[in-house]
């Protein structure tokens, strides 16, 4: 749809050439979305993945190298995964240690080695983000919101969505 059929006033500004214009995507995907901006919104870097080997070793060397703490560590059997949560400002660095060889952490190890995951961002609504990400035709790794840890709910978006970036919604418990 151009800015011409929905009566956008800068398509006469700007290039004709070019399919439509900016207030196109700003208009269909929030006024007349059934999804509240509020609610689809990523409203916090809720933590950095890094996939480890060894979470004792790990922690050790984020105490010695960086002065840092792990304020929660749980095994999360959902996800395969023994995970540590190291506070840094208002989000964390998330260890994540594989519970076995066939696990998704414990594949990535063996084909990448260590190293950086996922992002993780938090969303007021995972149900909600979910569907409105359905509706953008987002190419989602989780169809349905799972357990993570801190009694969180999570689900994750395919890293060839975007950016090459494996993305992980959390929505933060009460
Ligand atoms: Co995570």
């Amino acid at each position: 749809m151009t800015g011409l059929l929905t009566g956008c006033r800068c398509y006469r500004r700007r290039n004709r050439r070019t399919q439509g214009c900016r207030h196109r995507s700003a208009k269909s995907r929030t006024q007349g979305s059934r999804f509240s901006l509020r609610l689809v919104k990523l409203i916090n870097l809720d933590h950095v993945a890094v996939a480890v080997h060894d979470l004792d070793a790990s922690l050790d060397d984020y105490r010695s190298r960086y002065r840092v703490e792990p304020l929660y560590r749980e095994v999360v059997e959902a996800q395969g995964v023994e995970e540590a949560m190291i506070p840094v400002g208002g989000s964390f660095v998330q260890l994540l240690q594989p519970l076995g060889a066939d696990t998704p952490v414990g594949r990535f190890i063996e084909s990448k080695g260590e190293g950086l995951h996922h992002i993780a961002f938090a969303v007021a609504s995972i149900d909600i983000a979910l569907e409105h990400l359905r509706a953008e035709g987002a190419k989602l790794v989780d169809e349905a919101a799972r357990p993570g840890g801190r009694g969180t709910r999570i689900a994750f978006v395919h890293p060839a969505d975007l950016t090459g970036t494996l993305i992980e919604l959390v929505e933060l418990p009460g």
